[in-house]
């Protein structure tokens, strides 16, 4: 596993497992899985209604605390300190952890400002270990950015090959911010895992195309968070640090890019003028 280094010092692994859509009661055998494969980083959100799965997990599988990397996300729209402290609290409540690594806003809904600055609170007092963002563009980003004492680790955004995101990684080179890529398998539709380039560019490597998509989104900085319930998928997924795309794979795969999003989630600048 290769770690990023985050703007606090903190070193996150570059793959997780995204457990959005797993049933509550799916959650810990699924997690327990992924951490016996290899992984470390597990991402889940208020949202997911699974958080408790993810916590039950952490607890029962026998690897240290200090070794896994968990983010949560508030989604909650907030708009007081003493709001966003009862849906953080909601959320440490139904992990059973004493600290979550990342937190991060979900999308930029409420006062983000004030959840911000709540969030900022709490990583001082190491209740999270670093704080971050989701969905932020930037028509929202300064809402939290320029008021900020501590920067955002992560934004967590709609990344593949299909929406490389490549002006968002030069919008937040200034903050140190890196891309977080959320469904970075396009939700396994869109055409991806058929994609005859990505087929053809993972001959070459003995890879699957979704290990081509997801490889190439890692030599490009970006952190993902592939979602799976497979074993064998969960193994295909991290296997992806064991050879390098060329120069050439690189510009022949940045031609798929559509600069939209397609997952039909908001993901662009026009839904969230707030
Ligand atoms: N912050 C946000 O607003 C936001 C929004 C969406 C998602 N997320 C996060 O990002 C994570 C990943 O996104 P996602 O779940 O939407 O989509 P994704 O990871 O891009 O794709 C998941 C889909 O691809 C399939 N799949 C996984 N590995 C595969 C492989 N090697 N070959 C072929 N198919 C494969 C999965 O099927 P099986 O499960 O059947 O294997 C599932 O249907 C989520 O779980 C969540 O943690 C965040």
């Amino acid at each position: 596993m290769e770690y990023k280094v985050l703007n606090n010092g903190l070193k996150m692994p570059m793959v997780g497992l995204g457990v959005y859509n797993i049933s509550e009661r799916e959650t810990q055998r699924v997690v327990e899985e992924a951490i016996a494969v290899g992984y470390r980083s597990i991402d889940t959100a208020a949202m997911y209604y699974n958080e408790r799965g993810v916590g039950d997990a952490v607890m029962a599988c026998g690897v240290a605390r200090e070794e896994l990397f968990i983010t949560t996300k508030i989604c909650d729209a907030c708009y007081t300190r003493e709001e966003t402290l009862r849906t953080v609290d909601h959320s440490m409540t139904q992990l059973g952890l004493d600290y979550v690594d990342l937190m991060l806003i979900h999308w930029p809904v409420g006062n983000p400002t004030v959840m911000w600055h709540t969030l900022e609170e709490l990583y001082h007092q190491g209740v999270f270990k670093a704080i971050g963002v989701s969905n932020f563009y930037p028509n929202t980003l300064p809402k939290i950015v320029d008021d900020a004492e501590v920067m955002p680790v992560v934004n967590q955004c709609e990344c593949h090959v299909l929406f490389q995101q490549r002006e968002m990684l030069e919008y937040m080179k200034p903050y140190g911010t890196v891309l977080e890529a959320w469904s970075p398998l396009a939700e396994g539709r869109s055409g991806i895992v058929r994609s005859s380039v990505l087929r053809r560019i993972g001959e070459k490597y003995g890879k699957s195309s979704a290990q081509i998509a997801l490889k190439f989104l890692i030599q490009n900085g970006i952190i993902i968070i592939p979602k799976t319930t497979h074993k064998e998928r969960m193994q295909e997924n991290i296997s992806l640090f064991d050879f390098t795309l060329s120069d050439d794979d690189i510009r022949e795969i940045r031609l798929l890019d559509t600069g939209r999003n397609v997952t039909g989630w908001p993901s662009d600048v026009l839904r969230y003028e707030i």
